[in-house]
């Protein structure tokens, strides 16, 4: 078992990195490791809506870099980039084939399974977190479950020595236009959820700067 002060200094480690050595690239077993981690990573009622698609090319890293400002100096430089696409609605509703496929043919769930799942997840979205009625809200729940594996790939890389940036900034509908004509979203099917840049820092990190843990923490 990793030392807790081993955890600590990963998360000191780990920062939002600006630019990256572009002479660096990152082993493929370790790249393989932080997917993995990114694929097994929690999501709610195990539904997995993500997918990880890592942009080498570099013609689609420049127009992509047209569009996300929030990446200007990763992009050319980031040993591996990934745009973490989240299901759409038409995926995720509880009536959906594809919801079928995963319970039957990943989860290996059997029929009574299934329907009290299913019973269970319908009432989820319609009464407890009203997903059902509102697209653009479910859209934003399995972009929740995105960001799980996001947290968890970048943790995982800072504690095998990578380094990493989180990518928001980005005009969603533009960036998704350049990801749909690379036949990335599968005609809607995905949207993006949010990037992450990978590779080894080529500048000092600057300070950490956070709230003091009595300011965001409450016992009760
Ligand atoms: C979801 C998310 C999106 C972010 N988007 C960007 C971005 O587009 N560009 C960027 O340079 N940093 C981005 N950041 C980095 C944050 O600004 C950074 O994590 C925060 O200021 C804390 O600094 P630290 O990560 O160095 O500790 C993002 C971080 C997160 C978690």
């Amino acid at each position: 078992m990793p030392h807790p002060q081993d955890i600590l200094e990963a998360f000191h480690f780990r920062h939002a990195c600006k630019v990256f050595d572009p002479a660096r690239k990152i082993p493929a077993k370790v790249f393989d490791c932080i997917l993995e981690t990114g694929r097994l990573s929690p999501a709610s009622f195990g539904f997995e809506p993500w997918r990880f698609a890592v942009i080498q090319d570099p013609i689609l890293r420049e127009k992509l870099k047209t569009v996300t400002w929030g990446a200007q100096g990763q992009l050319p430089t980031a040993s591996h980039f990934v745009a973490i696409l989240a299901r759409r609605s038409a995926d995720m509703r509880h009536d959906s084939p594809w919801l079928l496929d995963l319970m039957r043919n990943v989860q290996h769930f059997d029929t009574d399974r299934i329907a009290q799942r299913l019973a269970r997840y319908r009432s989820f979205q319609e009464h407890d977190f009203h997903l059902a009625e509102n697209p653009r809200a479910m859209f934003d729940w399995a972009c929740r479950q995105c960001y799980i594996a996001l947290g968890n790939m970048m943790t995982a890389a800072a504690l095998i020595g990578v380094d990493s940036c989180a990518i928001e900034g980005f005009d969603q509908t533009e960036a998704e236009q350049v990801l749909s004509e690379a036949n990335l979203l599968e005609d809607g099917r995905f949207g993006l959820a949010v990037m992450v840049a990978f590779g080894y820092r080529i500048k000092p990190q600057t300070p950490k700067v956070r709230q003091a843990m009595a300011d965001i923490v409450r016992w009760v």
